[in-house]
């Protein structure tokens, strides 16, 4: 793509394997990830998908070092990650979106995708400030990486628009470009299509698997959406209560017994049959009402600012 210009893509040679080893995570009396091990393969798209409550925010919120896990560790490369603190992870080259944008105010998505860089130069040229010239060129530097990153998500014409005047949608899209600016080798994603309808859906599918494409990155992908999951990803694990219950490719996952009972159990209610779960980019409009309902009062994944395991 035209926009990886200033910025060379890394080699699939520069990116780890992200391995998450035997993780326990417990809540009080709740196991919320009971043993559950898998790699990301360098420049794979690597989903995490299981119905509610399978722990699937809690293992995107350990692997981005959010949360402390009870045992085990989670490694990319040779660099421990759990424990860490943002702009830590940034510098391993992991870069996270959020399940629900919060985005401030009157911010611009320039701004706001602009923050990416500040993760990534961690305070480098905001306390430059004596030498001006110097800091001037480097800060244009960053704002045309910015501006070609957000051409790419979709967002060129919309530089100096507030984050908040942009759809449900293109406000997703302004978090995933700020992820994206932080140059991640792994890029965590939590349910990027929630909320979205069939096309825009699909259209984030496309974006997803052309950052893969065009960046040479791993995607850690968490979502509910099994079309989305389906249609895209190189590899899949599906956890159920905790624990990990298949993992392979879509194809294979698609015919484990496990999974098909996991989701029918959690689907059922919702009338989904099991053809359903053969149909690629299928979309299930009551489905989809209900995951848009239950996302947004979902307290652990609220923004940057929330607490660090520290
Ligand atoms: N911060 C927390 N404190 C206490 N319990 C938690 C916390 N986060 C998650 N849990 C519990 O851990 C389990 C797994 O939750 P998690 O949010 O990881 O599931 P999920 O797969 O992301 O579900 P959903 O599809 O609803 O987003 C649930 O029983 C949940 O109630
Ligand atoms: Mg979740």
């Amino acid at each position: 793509m035209s926009t990886a210009a200033t910025e060379p893509a890394p080699s699939a040679g520069d990116v780890p394997t992200l391995h998450v080893e035997d993780v326990t995570v417990r809540f009080g009396g709740v196991t919320a990830l009971d043993h559950v091990s898998f790699d990301v393969r360098p420049a794979t798209i690597h989903a995490v998908i299981g119905p509610n409550g399978a722990g699937k925010s809690t293992c995107f919120n350990v692997v981005s070092g959010l949360y402390k896990v009870s045992e085990g560790t989670v490694r990319f490369g040779d660099d421990v990650v759990v424990g860490r603190r943002p702009h830590q992870l940034a510098h391993l080259g992991i870069g996270r979106a959020f399940q629900n944008v919060s985005l401030s105010g009157h911010t611009t998505v320039l701004d706001t995708v602009m923050l990416g860089r500040h993760a990534l130069t961690s305070g480098g040229f905001l306390s430059a400030g004596l030498r001006l010239p110097k800091m001037r060129k480097e800060q244009a530097r960053h704002a045309d990486r910015v501006a070609e990153i957000c051409a790419f998500l979709g967002l060129g014409d919309r530089l100096h628009r507030p984050v908040t005047e942009l759809s449900y949608g293109d406000q997703k899209r302004v978090d995933i470009a700020r992820a994206v600016a932080t140059e991640p080798k792994l890029l965590m994603l939590d349910e990027p299509a929630a909320g979205m309808n069939e096309g825009e859906t699909r259209d984030m599918a496309r974006t997803i698997t052309d950052l893969r494409d065009a960046l040479g990155i791993s995607v850690l992908l968490v979502e509910h959406d099994m079309a989305l999951v389906m249609g895209i990803a190189d590899h899949v694990t599906v956890l159920d209560f905790g624990k990990r219950i298949a993992d392979g490719t879509p194809a294979a996952i698609q015919q484990d017994p496990e999974v098909i009972r996991a989701y029918l159990g959690d689907l059922a209610a919702e009338g989904v049959t099991a053809d359903d779960l053969d149909t690629h980019h299928h979309h299930h409009d009551h489905h989809h009402d209900h995951h848009h309902d239950h996302h947004h009062d979902h307290p652990a994944t609220s923004g940057p600012t929330e607490g660090t395991s520290s």
